[in-house]
């Protein structure tokens, strides 16, 4: 990694999620504390896309601090959260512990392209990635590749993230205004504040994404070795993109009647072959 082109502008994002994972840490939109007390499991879409995983290894990909990686070992799955910001790693080590899930989630500091190595090539029936996640990866191809070396042979990819519609659309409105395809030149973010926190300020400021088509998400996967089950847009997301959206149970917040509905996010299944 050390070599790519990429690197300066992972490094970049690395101490901008650094920072922006202490922050989230205090926010009410993670509600750390609450999350402890409620003892919330997987959220009702993710356990429909599942179902029993207890006594199933689980791998959550970008991690952050674990809130969602810990959901499933509260439903009985050994899991494992990756990370490259060890901010978040150490906050979610420390999470698990104090949810009394320590023994059955460990916690691995690595980027998505180090990640082969960074777990020894351990296997998994279940490699997650939520939402929030790919748009900080130059290459699908590359993140198609860890997803496959990750799985068992029939082992499933869960995967919920912003639709590529959606990274398209303009800050203020439905227009589209940013690639809707991966490109090998990031967008630059200088955008201030974050999802959780609109007006708390940041000291690392610029952060370097890419968008991924469907298509070009389906076809790495496809020339991985997955055969995909699923693939469900929806038009609702899980943070207030927009003002205008409507917020909902658990966290969801759609498209509201009189406008038109636009895919915001996406789910898709698939199954190593
Ligand atoms: C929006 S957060 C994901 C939130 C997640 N859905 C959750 O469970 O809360 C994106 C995460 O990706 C991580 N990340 C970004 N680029 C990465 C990379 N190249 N390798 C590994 N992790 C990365 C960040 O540190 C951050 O924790």
């Amino acid at each position: 990694m050390a070599d790519s082109p990429d690197a300066p502008f992972i490094a970049a994002n690395q101490a901008q999620w650094d920072e922006r994972a202490a922050l989230h840490l205090e926010s009410t939109f993670y509600d750390v504390d609450g999350w402890l007390r409620n003892e919330r499991g997987p959220k009702s879409w993710e356990v429909q896309a599942l179902g029993d995983v207890t006594g199933l290894r689980l791998l959550h990909l970008q991690c952050h601090f674990g809130l969602d990686t810990l959901a499933w070992a509260r439903a009985g799955a050994t899991v494992t959260g990756l990370d490259f910001s060890p901010v978040a790693i150490a906050a979610a080590a420390d999470i698990a512990e104090r949810a009394g899930l320590s023994g059955r989630a460990s916690f691995v500091c690595a980027g998505i392209d180090e990640a082969i190595a960074a777990l020894n090539g351990a296997r998994f029936h279940v490699t997650c990635t939520t939402i929030g996640s790919l748009c900080w990866l130059p290459s699908i191809e590359r993140w198609a590749e860890v997803v496959a070396a990750t799985l068992v042979s029939g082992g499933r990819l869960y995967l919920h993230d912003v639709h590529p519609v959606a990274w398209s659309m303009a800050e203020e409105d439905f227009r589209l205004t940013e690639t809707y395809f991966e490109e090998a030149e990031p967008w630059v973010d200088d955008s201030p504040g974050t999802y959780t926190d609109a007006n708390r300020p940041r000291q690392v400021q610029r952060s370097y994404e890419w968008n991924h088509s469907l298509g070009e998400i389906i076809t790495a996967l496809i020339r991985h070795g997955l055969r995909i089950t699923a693939l469900t847009e929806h038009d609702w997301t899980l943070w207030s993109r927009w003002p205008w959206l409507i917020p909902g149970a658990e966290g969801k917040w759609s498209v509201p009647t009189d406008m038109p509905r636009v895919p915001l996010s996406f789910t898709l299944l698939a199954e190593r072959t």
